[in-house]
């Protein structure tokens, strides 16, 4: 049984500088005990499904494509950190209303309606780390922005392999991954 949830990806440059942004912040809180989100893994989720029944997972995409049918391409920006609970996040400034109709229309339409809403509400997020324990140094600004256009929605199956959390894309909406320019013969 797979778990999954859907999600806005990032731009490997995005996640690039968001790694070395991590690499400083992993310094200026090093009497934090926080647990770092992989750069490879960084996401906006929208839904978060847990366990989903292998055979509902046709059903599942097909929902999804019906809730997302006039989906069109949008900039996002995220910026500020803050701490919410345990999650240490940057927030969304542009965009944030158009990750809020989407994520409100999937809740709407799927027939499963995923544990985020039902919790804690929609708020969109780009989420850097989850503190483990608080430390004595205060939470630095993050001055810069990160912007990139959201072109895509994916829906990622989460695992543990080898004690490391791994998403694994299965499925997308939205514009298709580029070809290589020279495919093998
Ligand atoms: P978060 O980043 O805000 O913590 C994959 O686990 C993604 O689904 C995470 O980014 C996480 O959001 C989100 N999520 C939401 N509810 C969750 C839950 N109950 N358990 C695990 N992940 C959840």
């Amino acid at each position: 049984m797979p778990r999954l949830f859907l999600a806005v990806p990032l731009p490997n440059q995005i996640k690039t500088r968001l790694a070395s942004k991590i690499g400083g912040l992993q310094k200026s809180l090093s009497n934090w005990n926080i647990n770092w989100v992989a750069p490879e893994n960084l996401h906006i989720t929208l839904v978060f499904f847990g366990w989903v029944k292998a055979e509902q997972v046709e059903d599942l995409k097909a929902e999804v494509s019906a809730a997302v049918s006039g989906f069109s391409p949008f900039e996002v920006t995220a910026g500020k950190l803050s701490l919410k609970g345990r999650p240490l996040w940057l927030e969304i400034g542009p965009g944030r209303d158009k990750l809020q109709t989407i994520a409100e229309n999937l809740f709407k339409k799927l027939t499963l309606k995923g544990s985020l809403e039902e919790e804690r509400g929609f708020h969109p997020h780009l989420t850097l780390g989850r503190v483990k324990k608080r430390g004595r140094t205060k939470l630095p600004a993050v001055p810069e922005t990160f912007s990139w256009k959201a072109n895509r929605i994916v829906l990622y199956e989460s695992r543990f392999v080898h004690k490391q959390r791994i998403y694994e894309e299965v499925w997308s909406i939205g514009r298709p991954k580029k070809r290589p320019s020279n495919p093998p013969n």
